[in-house]
């Protein structure tokens, strides 16, 4: 296994020994999320009695192929706590994520949990926030004005495209667009730019995570506001 799957593997087995009987969980998405997922499975498999609401797709194929009981926000409106990944965090514990598009349902799911617990490789970890596009989630119909105040802005807009050169469909049949900014100096301020009519939400989530747990070696780092 490579370093970097094991530094996500090991951030990903801290957060699941959280786990505890009764409890409703957020499942997470990415790479590092799904070795959660298949942490969480093991665990139901040898008894752990927790319902999980997915935070994908992808997400929630992978649980029921796991066997991890499922539920959804209307049934449980407030989770216990939520398990997920991240692009980028830095020490306030502000993150940039939806490098796999599902910023939206990621941050529905986390802001409804009492706990959000952050699981990352030693890679994610930046002073200041960057080093990765900041995904919008933008309405089709209303995306090219959105366009036009992000240049205004001077935010760097791209579409996000398929491999095959579609645009990218999200879970919620919207566009993503990557805004390409190196690192973001004030995600407060950048977060308030981003209110525009037709953005949906975007991939910076302040003020959201309790807990990162971060990979470094063959050890866990823990930060935490
Ligand atoms: C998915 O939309 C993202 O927010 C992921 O949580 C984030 O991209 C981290 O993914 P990896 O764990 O694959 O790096």
């Amino acid at each position: 296994m490579s370093e970097l799957a094991s530094e996500k593997l090991l951030a990903a087995q801290a957060a699941v020994k959280q786990l505890a009987d009764g409890m409703i969980v957020g499942l997470g998405s990415g790479s590092t999320s799904a070795l959660a997922i298949r942490e969480i499975g093991a665990a139901v498999e040898q008894g752990l009695d927790i319902i999980g609401i997915p935070t994908s797709v992808a997400s929630e194929e992978l649980a029921r192929e796991l066997g991890i009981p499922l539920t959804t926000l209307d049934e449980y409106p407030v989770l216990d706590t939520t398990i997920d990944g991240a692009d980028r965090f830095n020490d306030q514990l502000e993150l940039i994520k939806g490098g796999g598009g599902a910023l939206l349902r990621e941050k529905i799911v986390a802001a409804a949990s009492k706990r959000f617990v952050v699981i990352a490789d030693s890679t994610k970890h930046a002073n200041p926030l960057g080093g990765f596009p900041i995904p919008v989630e933008v309405i089709p119909f209303g995306v090219q004005t959105v366009l036009h105040r992000l240049e205004e802005l001077k935010l760097n807009p791209v579409v996000r495209q398929t491999d095959a050169g579609a645009p990218y469909i999200t879970d919620e049949n919207n566009l993503i667009v990557d805004l390409r900014v190196d690192t973001v100096a004030d995600p407060k301020q950048l977060a308030e730019q981003l209110v525009i009519p037709g953005v949906v939400e975007h991939g910076l989530f302040i003020g959201l995570a309790d807990e990162v747990l971060m990979g470094v070696g063959g050890d866990v780092q823990r930060f935490v506001k």
